[in-house]
């Protein structure tokens, strides 16, 4: 009798083979790198406002693309009411603050719409931002990710060529779950990790009396577990907070200040990585 081998139809096995992606590098820049962390409220846009700021600061230009459609952070941290204007009706200009190209959904809906968008929405919105939006001669766009590891992260790791990620935590050990969640998605999507940073670290006094408020030393110990480099330490300050609130990031308002030196001396070494 004849034996038939059992196995899929050629059908199947297309389906089920590695699918591989197209990663389009976004027109306009040189390098993209992504700001993230799987836990939210962590100080990924306070973190990504003020490392564009210290790039430019040593002389890059940067654009900054807020990629966190339902909770976008751009429009008050950098103090943006505008609206992008668009010459041909399909693509859009980004809007230039201190010296910044920037892009976010918030500088096209009111500030109190929410975004009740299913994952297609927001895919097809990252498109727009990454295919559509004419950010011209920049050295660095600067991805602010929103939290967690869902489809924004996913069609960026897929279909964006992602440069690098720079991974922002704090140092309690609830967050730490988090980034080895978010090393483990940006290693098997082969985004390459360019480094981890620890926020709100710890608090200083006026008197040099330090207060590890989230614990110590935990990003720290991470990045060296998972052979990642290890950026910095940014302690929590009053200053860097007031900054971000009043539209006018601390690196732009003040970059003699201690902290705004942590984000430029960051800046140096991530510039130093590319160029
Ligand atoms: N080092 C710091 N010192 C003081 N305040 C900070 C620091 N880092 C962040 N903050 C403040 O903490 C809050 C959360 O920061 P931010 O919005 O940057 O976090 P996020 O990770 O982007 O949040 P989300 O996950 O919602 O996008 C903000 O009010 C910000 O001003
Ligand atoms: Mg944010």
């Amino acid at each position: 009798m004849d034996k038939k081998a059992v196995g899929l139809s050629d059908t199947l096995k297309g389906k089920t083979a590695p699918k591989s992606f197209t990663k389009n590098p976004i027109k306009g820049t040189k390098f993209t790198i992504a700001i993230s962390s799987a836990k939210g409220g962590v100080g990924k846009s306070t973190f990504a406002t003020n490392f564009a700021l210290a790039l430019k600061f040593i002389g890059s230009k940067v654009g900054i693309l807020d990629a966190d459609i339902y909770g976008p952070s751009l429009p008050k941290m950098m103090s943006i009411n505008e609206k992008p204007k668009s010459e041909d009706g399909k693509s859009m200009t980004p809007i230039t603050q201190y010296g910044i190209q920037c892009m976010s959904i918030g500088f096209l809906v009111g500030k109190d719409t929410p975004m009740i968008w299913r994952g297609p929405m927001i895919i097809s919105a990252i498109k727009t931002f990454t295919q559509k939006v004419l950010w011209s001669d920049l050295d660095f766009i600067i991805v602010d990710m929103p939290p967690g590891t869902g489809d924004t992260q996913l069609t960026f790791a897929q279909e964006i060529k992602v440069d690098g990620a720079i991974i922002v935590s704090t140092p309690q050990e609830i967050a730490l779950l988090d980034v080895k969640r978010g090393i483990n998605m940006f290693d098997k999507l082969k985004v390459p990790i360019l480094g981890l940073v620890d926020n709100m670290s710890f608090f200083e006094t006026d008197e040099g009396k330090k207060y590890n408020i989230f614990g110590e030393g935990g990003v720290e110990k991470l990045a060296v577990y998972y052979k990642k480099e290890f950026l910095g330490k940014i302690p929590i300050n009053i200053d860097l907070r007031i900054a971000a609130d009043t539209g006018k990031p601390l690196v732009e308002k003040n970059p003699d200040h201690k902290i705004s030196k942590i984000f430029i001396e960051i800046a140096k070494k991530i510039k130093g990585s590319f160029l």
